[in-house]
């Protein structure tokens, strides 16, 4: 029995149902199967049909998507179809902004437009502030930044507006411009500074720099390698299509609440270890194994299952992650300002082991982007508990990117997958007393 109609090229799957002994034809369009139509072969009308299992999504496509492609077997990365390594070299960290969001590189008047906006929507409401300073003195910065964006929602009601594409614009710009601020004022929150406000003649880069490190100098001048190392840095990190956290944008984004709150929720899906928290983890990592005599001993324990080589292996990527080549280059221009880290050595030492190491070669585990990034990081002064919102502020371009996809896709709904109910059904509910007789 035929019970899907074939996609216009004409490619198919067969699907024959033992139970029943049915054949369905599924459409196969761009490589993929609609999992409603599986939902069409069931034994009798009144039972579910089947469904897929796929907890972490590895191998099922929630979106069509042209904002990021990756090939992960080649170790391929584009925005918008631009490969990573020529945006890293010649463009801007708002000019790639722009790009993710637009779709389309700028002209020179959208350019000067897009930076004078963003530029104009750096400061915050005064009340942002007092709620940052009201965190304890040890916050973690992830959690302020948390905060302070879902804040950001109440101080601008109209945010929930998502239909109308003004407002849209105007949120994504105020995010953008917003994220340096905030994640400078959490960083300085713990060293007990005052809060720096942004200074609008600096580049956006500049800008952040100076709201981290100014002290008393009239105007704050960065070394303009560190300027570019950290554009490079925002750049690689701006986009990666359906990771974890925008998943979670687009998942709390389906229910239409405002930008800012589906934002807060990539934040924190980013906090966590095994995504944006990664690089903070390969520092304390590299710290604890402390001398590149103990680097076998280490791997040892990898292999033996007893923790994670940090920094390695990724979802996508089977290959070099394209991001870390590009990273580990960059060391080498922060390290000429800032002096070698000694935790470079060891992170060396640990990639030349692993990449020979059949355990590593067998699994196709290779550096990520957060294998070296701390080292760039620790060498501009920042604790590795900064790293994530190093991290956070370039993706905003991205989730918003991909918020924005979302709200244009008319094929998208409220995210809300299935479950394969596992517990028991229909108990008689004992009372307190028959319970703790
Ligand atoms: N060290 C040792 N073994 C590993 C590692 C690692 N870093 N990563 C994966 N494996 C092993 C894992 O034990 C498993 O082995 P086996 O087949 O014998 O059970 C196999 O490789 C496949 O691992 P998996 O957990 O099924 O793979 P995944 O795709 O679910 O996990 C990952 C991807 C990134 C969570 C994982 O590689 C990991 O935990 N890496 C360390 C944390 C890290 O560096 N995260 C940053 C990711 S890049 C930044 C970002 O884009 O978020």
């Amino acid at each position: 029995m035929t019970d899907a109609t074939p996609s216009s090229d004409g490619q198919t799957l067969t699907v024959r149902d033992d139970r029943t002994g049915k054949e369905y034809v599924l459409p196969i369009v761009d490589g993929t199967i609609r999992a409603s139509d599986l939902g069409k072969i069931r034994v009798s009308d009144d039972e579910p049909g089947i469904a897929s299992y796929d907890p972490g999504f590895t191998n099922t496509a929630s979106t069509r998507s042209a904002v990021t492609y990756i090939d992960g077997e080649k170790g391929i990365l584009e925005y918008r179809g631009y490969p990573i390594e020529q945006l890293a070299e010649k463009s801007t960290f708002l000019e790639v902004a722009y790009l993710l969001i637009h779709g389309d590189l700028p002209t020179k008047d959208q350019y000067d437009s897009w930076v004078h906006d963003i530029t104009f929507h750096t400061f915050v409401h005064e009340n942002i502030k007092s709620l940052m300073q009201g965190f304890r003195y040890d916050a973690h910065p992830m959690g302020m930044l948390l905060s302070a964006v879902g804040g950001l929602s109440t101080f601008y009601p109209e945010a929930r507006n998502i239909h109308d594409a003004d407002t849209r614009h105007l949120q994504i710009v105020r995010m953008i411009a917003k994220m340096p601020t905030l994640g400078a004022w959490s960083f300085r929150h713990a060293q007990g500074k005052p809060y720096v406000y942004p200074d609008n003649d600096l580049s956006y880069a500049e800008n952040f720099l100076a709201m981290l490190f100014k002290m008393s100098e009239a105007k704050y001048e960065a070394d303009p390698r560190l300027v570019k190392a950290l554009e490079v840095l925002f750049i690689l990190h701006a986009d990666h299509e359906q990771n974890c956290s925008t998943n979670a944008v687009r998942s709390v984004g389906s229910s239409q609440v405002d930008p800012y709150s589906a934002v807060s929720a990539g934040i924190g899906a980013l906090y966590g270890p095994l995504h944006g928290g990664a690089n903070e983890a390969v520092l304390k990592m590299l710290r604890r194994i402390g001398d590149v005599s103990n680097v076998p001993a280490f791997i040892e324990g990898v292999k033996a299952g007893n923790e994670r080589l940090m920094g390695f292996g990724h979802r996508v990527y089977k290959n070099y992650d394209p991001r870390a080549t590009i990273i580990k280059k960059a060391t080498d221009d922060v390290f000429e300002v800032t002096g070698v880290n000694p935790l470079l050595k060891i992170a060396v030492e640990l990639e030349k082991i692993a990449l020979e190491d059949e355990y590593f070669v067998k699994r196709k585990l290779y550096p990520n982007v957060d294998f070296y990034s701390g080292l760039i990081y620790e060498a501009l002064q920042f604790p590795p508990e900064m790293f994530t919102v190093l991290f956070a502020i370039p993706r905003t371009a991205g989730w918003l990117a991909q918020w924005l996809e979302l709200v244009n896709d008319p094929e998208q709904k409220i995210a809300r997958p299935k479950q394969i109910y596992t517990g028991g059904r229909g108990l008689t509910f004992p009372s307190r007393e028959e319970r703790w007789a």
